[in-house]
């Protein structure tokens, strides 16, 4: 868990951090803005539409610092997972997914402590706090929660195949590399709805229309919710960078595992993206974590037959 999520966190999550202190215009309540006042910066023009960055719950950072805790045990994060009935349900929902791979039914939260190790209860509640957030975004929901998730299984499965040591890293970079979007979501609908729309008619994708619209991206916006999140600065510019990989330099693999089961979703039309046509052979990402054609196959297959799990049943 200490490799996943920073162990210094502040106590507000949602008043530190960038951009997190402008005030809501009111064109952005119901999303409808053109771009914005070109002389801003981006951190402002975020702020401008989406206002203050969605905290993550209190209690589920309470339980992350407590499972950064060496002293921590079991009964502790038990207490204070139950402290939230919802978010508890979630995560007992999780844990019975086949996603997680229980071989028994587990019909408790102390049931899933004991059974999961500490790295896994924390991208267990990741999941169940992503799941959260999409409940309020409606019709998008499911397509935006299967991307989601198809992304954190495609990302686990290609740091196994690159031996990626810290798996679950992957996993929980995959799960929330399009968090901006969701963010948008809550606070722009009309927009992103139509910028969905779009999409889904293979208009216009949403990197380029969330640009045109609003003078910035959803990866942006995602890259300031994982610094306000206190996630690893891997995870954040896996974030901010899966759709421009290559501006970024840094020997950070998952930068391009996060990019590359990107694209294995827009392949496997899994989320709003549908690109079966879509030449593996030419994504850089694949390149650069040195897999072939063939390993490629293979990941893809897996990653369909993981999915067939139904991952929006979550
Ligand atoms: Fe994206
Ligand atoms: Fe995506």
């Amino acid at each position: 868990m200490t490799a996943e999520i920073r162990q210094a966190r502040p106590s507000s999550p949602g008043k530190s951090g960038k951009p997190s202190s402008g005030s809501r215009s009111d064109t952005s309540a119901k999303g409808a803005p053109s771009p914005q006042s070109p002389g801003l910066s981006s951190a402002a023009k975020i702020a401008q539409v989406i206002g203050d960055l969605p905290p993550m719950p209190h209690i589920a950072t309470q339980v992350l610092d407590k499972l950064a805790d060496e002293d921590a045990n079991p009964r502790e994060i038990n207490a204070l997972i139950t402290k939230d009935p919802a978010l508890a349900a979630r995560v007992l929902k999780v844990a019975n997914s086949p996603m997680y791979g229980a071989s028994r039914s587990i019909a408790t939260l102390n049931d899933a402590l004991m059974f999961m190790g500490f790295d896994s209860i924390s991208s267990l509640i990741m999941t169940a706090v992503l799941k959260g957030m999409y409940s309020k975004v409606g019709l998008a929901e499911k397509l935006l929660w299967e991307h989601s998730v198809g992304c954190g299984l495609a990302s686990r499965k290609i740091a196994d195949a690159i031996r990626y040591r810290r798996k679950e890293e992957a996993y929980l970079a995959g799960l929330m590399h399009d968090v901006g979007k969701t963010a948008l979501f809550l606070h722009a609908p009309d927009a992103m709805g139509e910028i969905l729309e779009s999409v889904y008619n293979d208009e216009s994708d949403f990197f380029g229309a969330e640009e045109r619209r609003f003078g910035f991206n959803h990866a942006m916006v995602g890259g300031a919710i994982a610094t306000n999140w206190r996630f690893t600065a891997e995870i954040e510019e896996a974030i901010a960078n899966h759709h421009q990989p290559e501006l970024n330099s840094s020997t950070n693999e998952l930068i391009p595992i996060v990019s590359a089961a990107n694209a294995v979703c827009h392949k496997l039309g899994v989320g709003p993206i549908r690109k079966p046509d879509l030449d593996m052979d030419r994504i850089k990402s694949f390149k650069v974590l040195g897999l072939d054609a063939d390993r490629i196959e293979e990941i893809l297959a897996e990653v369909r037959e993981a999915l067939q799990s139904e991952p929006g049943g979550l």
